[in-house]
């Protein structure tokens, strides 16, 4: 699978840990994020990876930051990207079967290792099962009003 990622210094250490689990598996990695521990802005590692997503340039995205919330705020802009914030395992495979999320979002601060790789694992073993979700995904863009 293509997989972009992107990460701020909060996600450094985490991202460490999905870089060698994509890797591991074969799969081909669109590196957008920030390589160093340094201060940076985690919208600009953000948008880059919406994009690749929304293009279809990569399957799936991944992204981290400190708590994983700005990260999901600023993906979730982009009208065709379905971000999920997973902590668990059991979220990230609900977020995949229930809501087709095309980014996980990892809280780097607050994860650790072993639970970054099982939510990995469940996100990417987990298929979108449609019926009424689908009807609900479709729901999701602010309603046009009169
Ligand atoms: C960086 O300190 C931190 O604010 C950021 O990684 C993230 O948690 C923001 O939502």
């Amino acid at each position: 699978m293509k997989v972009a990622v992107g990460n701020d210094h909060a996600g450094y250490r985490i991202r460490q840990v999905v870089l060698e689990w994509l890797m591991e598996r074969g799969h081909e990695v669109l590196d957008f994020g920030s390589a160093s521990p340094e201060s940076v802005d985690y919208p600009d590692h953000v948008h880059p990876v919406a994009e690749a997503v929304k293009r279809g340039d990569a399957e799936v995205g991944i992204l981290v930051c400190g708590t994983g919330q700005g990260v999901s705020m600023t993906a979730n802009k982009h009208q065709e990207i379905r971000a999920a914030l997973c902590w668990i395992p059991e979220i990230a495979s609900l977020s995949r079967s229930h809501n087709d999320a095309n980014i996980l979002c990892l809280p780097g601060r607050y994860v650790e290792e072993n639970v970054a790789k099982d939510i990995l694992d469940a996100f990417f073993s987990t298929e979108f099962e449609g019926g009424r979700h689908e009807r609900r995904i479709r729901k999701l863009p602010v309603p046009s009003r009169p």
